[in-house]
């Protein structure tokens, strides 16, 4: 059975789209069940439906608190029963409540190197540390944003001239290949959550896979 992904998302859904025309294209064996979103007027959701796909916003202003919102929003990726839930671009914190439940069942991809740079404005603040290398990162969703254990990696060098705008691109271009393999890997069981952290292929990984240029793991 194709692993069932549902796929969080606020804004224009590129990583949602990669997905999708991965799958289209027969390179990676999973089915998008759906995509979520706190906002309304989300690409991504216009991305899904276009693919014939279930697409819902469930909007926070809808609800009195965190808890009700994540609750409305969790019953209804549960309804869907996916495998794994995607957030890709998903751009608000998650209450720790809704996720417990749902430990290993996460993902989340993240534009920087974690640990470092985490939350928001990851590219100007990379180029403001002066840091040579930059880059996207897979993790599972824990309660702690941007914080839990890192699947896999992918870098990109800063280059002379850099703004946030062409820094950000570069690692977009990154981000799409990153995101696919980590799917294949989790889709073919490769890679698990367990409690002392990542395993793949079923020794605890000392350190996160890292994207080579073929776009596959090292
Ligand atoms: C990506 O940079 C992702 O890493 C971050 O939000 C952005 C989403 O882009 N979490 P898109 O909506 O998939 O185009």
């Amino acid at each position: 059975m194709p692993l069932r992904i549902a796929v969080l998302a606020s804004g224009r859904g590129t990583n949602l789209q990669a997905i999708l025309d991965a799958i289209a294209a027969g390179t990676l064996d999973a089915e998008v069940i759906g995509a979520w979103s706190d906002r309304k007027d989300a690409q991504a959701l216009v991305r899904a439906r276009d693919a014939g796909l279930q697409a819902r916003a469930i909007r926070p202003r809808d609800f009195a608190d965190r808890a009700a919102h994540d609750a409305a929003l969790f019953d209804a990726l549960d309804a869907a029963e996916p495998d794994l839930i995607v957030c890709a671009g998903y751009m608000r914190l998650i209450g720790a409540g809704v996720m417990t439940a749902r430990a290993g069942r996460m993902i989340n991809i993240h534009p920087s190197l974690l640990p470092d740079f985490k939350g928001l404005h990851t590219h100007q603040r990379a180029l403001d540390a002066g840091v040579p290398e930059h880059g996207a990162s897979v993790h599972y969703v824990t309660a702690e944003l941007d914080g839990g254990p890192v699947v896999a990696q992918a870098r990109v060098p800063v280059l002379p001239g850099d703004d946030a705008g062409t820094l950000s691109a570069r690692v977009l271009g990154r981000e799409h290949p990153l995101l696919l393999e980590t799917l294949r890997w989790i889709a073919a069981g490769r890679v698990r959550l367990h409690e002392d952290g990542v395993h793949v292929d079923g020794q605890r990984a000392a350190a996160p896979l890292q994207l080579a240029a073929t776009d596959r793991f090292a």
